[in-house]
């Protein structure tokens, strides 16, 4: 089946309750958008899942949690006030102002997009992408403050702090989750480009002779960690090394992993090789000594930085994309949401099969309560049997649990899973724990970690 297009997973993740426009009721807010009840585990799944293979199950990776604002020199020193911009061509006539990438052709020579007028589009002018605050109660040039436009740069400056508190010697990273905030030009597709997000990056700090295997290494792992972690369909997941014209200011080499969304091939997340380049410039900008002790040599030495860096709204809409399933179903159209049990925001939904017999209803209220002790579960008995299970498909509930009147006789329940549609009778005291096992036989975390570069 092709990949949904956004619209498609816009709307169910408006309907079932995973994604809303931001202050929708006053006509929304371009590039802002709101996560909804299931949205929020969703999201919150894909970050678990990243903080446990990035941060606790490595021995080579503390994490930390730093300000959204930070000192405004930070930004000058990491080239962003200076650097951190997009050209872009204003419409003179309909005011609307474009990235002269998205452009088809020469600004002095092509129609507006929008308005159709000639001649109309300006000189490509360089556009700030950075939000600027004010901090404190005087107004002036000394109270500018940035939003950060990624977290990046608390790994750089709180280097030495992290270094010395945790005793460690290269190679090892920081990494941390939070949000980032860019004023794109065009956001859009959904949530694909947002001007609120969120991100999740890891600094890994290493010998300078080792740059090479340990990007390599990187590479590898983040691939893997899509296919094998998220379930992400690997033939919809392809690696692009950046072209020397399109890297980043402080990189020396980069490679995209790409996923075929609607749109075509697009970034997910970056592998960028930062050298020293940042370290070496907050060590300028602050007047103060960024390097660590090299036994071999004898001497403090510059690291290098290996740096994965990913969206997680983007990961959030990749993981619907990925996951939505259209299939016939004895004459009727199924939707259902084939995401990695490891993520789905319910995993066993009770549903008794009359809602007008409380003897059933307090046995599936029971078995919910005992359910949700071991995993998140719910409890639905607003619709039929039929309704409700649709209900579950769609928003990816692995496991529906049907109490039904033969309970009442055999003390069991009815265990359905949620891609294959199979059933298995099983007697309802052992429900909760037989969902945990079928659970955790799929969220098995082997696989992933591959032995690193020795150093
Ligand atoms: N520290 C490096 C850095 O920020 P980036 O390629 O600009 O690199 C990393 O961003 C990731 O953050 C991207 O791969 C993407 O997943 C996500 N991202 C960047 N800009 C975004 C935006 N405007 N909206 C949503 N996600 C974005």
């Amino acid at each position: 089946m092709p990949a949904p297009n956004f619209d498609v997973i816009a709307s169910l993740a408006k309907r079932r309750g995973f994604v809303f426009p931001s202050s929708e009721i006053y006509g929304g807010m371009a590039g802002f958008w709101d996560y909804g009840p299931l949205g929020v585990e969703l999201k919150n799944n894909v970050k678990a899942a990243w903080w446990r293979h990035m941060v606790q199950l490595r021995d080579d990776v503390e994490g930390i949690d730093a300000a959204i604002i930070m000192n405004p020199r930070v930004w000058e020193a990491s080239g962003h006030v200076a650097g951190f911009s997009d050209p872009m061509v204003d419409c003179r006539s309909c005011k609307l102002r474009f990235r002269l990438d998205d452009l088809k052709g020469d600004p002095s020579e092509i129609a507006c997009p929008n308005c159709g007028n000639r001649g109309t589009l300006t000189e490509p002018r360089q556009f700030n992408l950075m939000f600027a605050t004010q901090v404190g109660p005087v107004a002036d040039s000394s109270s500018v403050a940035y939003l950060r436009p990624e977290t990046a740069q608390a790994m750089f400056v709180q280097f030495d702090n992290v270094a010395t508190s945790m005793r460690r010697k290269l190679p090892f990273g920081i990494a941390q989750m939070g949000r980032s905030f860019r004023n794109e030009i065009t956001p859009g597709n959904f949530i694909f480009r947002l001007r609120e997000f969120e991100q999740m990056e890891m600094e890994f700090f290493v010998h300078p002779r080792d740059e090479d295997e340990w990007f390599a290494y990187w590479v590898d792992a983040r691939h893997r960690w899509w296919t094998d972690v998220l379930g992400i369909d690997a033939a919809r997941l392809r690696l692009r090394p950046h072209a020397a014209d399109e890297l980043s200011h402080y990189s020396k080499q980069t490679t995209d992993i790409e996923y075929q969304y609607p749109i075509g091939w697009s970034e997910l997340e970056g592998v960028a090789d930062r050298t020293d380049f940042d370290l070496k410039a907050h060590a300028v900008g602050s007047g103060k000594r960024l390097a660590i002790f090299d036994e071999e040599s004898g001497e403090h030495i510059v690291p290098y930085v290996i740096e994965p860096a990913m969206g997680v709204d983007r990961a959030v809409l990749t993981v619907l994309v990925d996951g939505y399933t259209e299939e016939q179903v004895a004459n009727e159209k199924r939707l259902v949401l084939k995401i990695h049990p490891r993520l789905a925001p319910i995993k066993a939904a009770v549903l008794p099969l009359l809602r007008n017999r409380p003897e059933l209803v307090e046995r599936a209220r029971a078995l919910t309560a005992d359910l949700k002790q071991l995993v998140p579960a719910a409890y639905d008995d607003t619709a039929s049997i039929g309704k409700l299970y649709r209900r579950q498909d769609e928003i990816g509930t692995p496991f529906c649990v049907t109490v039904d009147v033969e309970t009442l006789d055999d003390g069991a329940a009815t265990i359905r899973e949620r891609d294959t549609m199979t059933q298995e009778r099983v007697a309802l005291d052992l429900v909760p724990q037989r969902i945990a096992d079928l659970l955790g036989g799929r969220s098995a975390w082997e696989g992933v970690a591959r032995t690193p570069p020795a150093s």
